[in-house]
């Protein structure tokens, strides 16, 4: 068994509203829902000058930010890319109100499922609903690979399972098993009443910190296969697991979609550009000159087979014009490690959010 790893609890009056919601269900599988009925597509469209954006600020607002993700208090001072609000082409964003969101999920449960960028979007929500009720009861938990914080006030578990492959890698006498046709940590994922998935950067993880010595699919056991076929045979146990387990009146399920890196200005002409250090501000079109990862559309077909509704976040076009977006060498390993992966908070999870919120409320 894991053990609790620390928890904060903050006393103050709670607040109170009355607000009633009905948890409803999401929109037809694989479809951007409408806003208020207008089919407006939320993942295309440009990123714009906002002066009233961030939404919060992690340094003043989010004490329990990770280190990772915290750009500001690791150094980084332009601040130009705080302040950009994500402008569907057709339609506007309903701005995130955290009270509004705790009310929806008052006595629920929320869970990312995933690897790092999981925990971005997860610390990023966490922030953002923190920040509107700093006084407000809280509990911040881990045990094993499950943190949670909570809401106590309003009964609301914002959780993180980390689980990279979601698939499960086992402990046997030959060594560490990567079992695409398994998956009993799916476990942790029952009663949840909104699960977000992810899995995508740690496939083509090789060398030392890949964590497994063999994959095995059906019966065969492999030193290595294509990994590209390995993740989509990963995403089909997931949605085989989803149509199984998934009951849709109960549970909202979402898939995070992938969040892609800026390693290689070429692809957004700027050739002398190694990485994404130094930049400062978005592509301001709609596209990305170096295009859409192939992931996507693996991941993508393999969504058209749920026959349980479930809901990409397709937050990968938008994502891609950040370029300004990620931490550089204000991430955990400084400028040794470049990181160019993950996201800055407060940043670009915060739109993820933002969208998600227009989604389900
Ligand atoms: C905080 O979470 C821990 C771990 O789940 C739990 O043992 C503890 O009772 C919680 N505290 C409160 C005040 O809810
Ligand atoms: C960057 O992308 C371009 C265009 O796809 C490719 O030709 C080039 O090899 C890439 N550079 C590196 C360092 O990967």
């Amino acid at each position: 068994m894991g053990v609790r790893v620390h928890s904060n609890i903050f006393i103050l009056p709670s607040l109170f509203l009355v607000l009633a919601l009905v948890f409803h269900q999401g929109n037809a599988k694989g479809k951007a829902a409408s806003v208020s009925g207008s089919g407006c597509d939320l993942f295309t469209g440009k990123w714009v000058f906002d002066p009233s954006y961030p939404l919060y600020s992690a340094s003043a607002a989010c004490p329990f930010i990770e280190r990772e993700f915290a750009c500001q208090k690791n150094g980084r001072q332009d601040l130009l890319y705080t302040h950009y609000r994500w402008h569907p082409l057709d339609c506007t964003l309903s701005r995130f109100n955290a009270l509004k969101f705790l009310e929806k999920f008052r006595g629920k449960s929320i869970m990312f499922v995933g690897d790092s960028l999981s925990r971005n979007q997860w610390q990023s929500l966490t922030c953002m609903l923190h920040s509107a009720i700093p006084n407000a009861k809280n509990n911040l938990s881990r045990v094993g690979d499950v943190s949670t914080f909570e809401f106590l006030d309003y009964g609301t578990k914002v959780m993180l399972d980390r689980n990279v492959y979601l698939v499960d890698v086992v402990k046997e006498k030959i060594g560490r098993v990567l079992k695409l046709d398994s998956i009993q940590g799916g476990k942790l994922w029952k009663g949840i009443d909104m699960l977000i998935f992810n899995t995508w950067h740690w496939w083509n993880r090789r060398g030392p910190t890949q964590p497994w010595d063999f994959v095995k699919v059906g019966d065969a056991i492999k030193k290595d296969m294509d990994r590209m076929l390995a993740f989509e045979t990963a995403l089909r146990t997931w949605a085989a697991w989803v149509d199984e387990n998934i009951d849709p009146t109960e549970t909202l399920v979402f898939f995070q979609g992938i969040s892609p890196s800026h390693y290689n200005g070429t692809l957004w002409n700027e050739p002398k550009a190694k990485n994404c250090l130094g930049q400062k501000q978005p592509l301001l079109g709609t596209t990305y000159p170096g295009g859409l990862p192939p992931a996507l559309d693996v991941l993508k077909s393999v969504l058209s087979t749920v026959k349980k509704p479930v809901t990409l976040l397709d937050i990968t076009m938008l994502s891609l014009l950040r370029k300004d977006g990620h931490p550089s060498k204000y991430g955990l390993g400084g400028p040794t490690a470049m990181d160019c992966s993950h996201w800055c908070l407060e940043g670009v999870p915060d739109t993820w959010n933002e969208i998600l919120y227009n989604l389900i409320l």
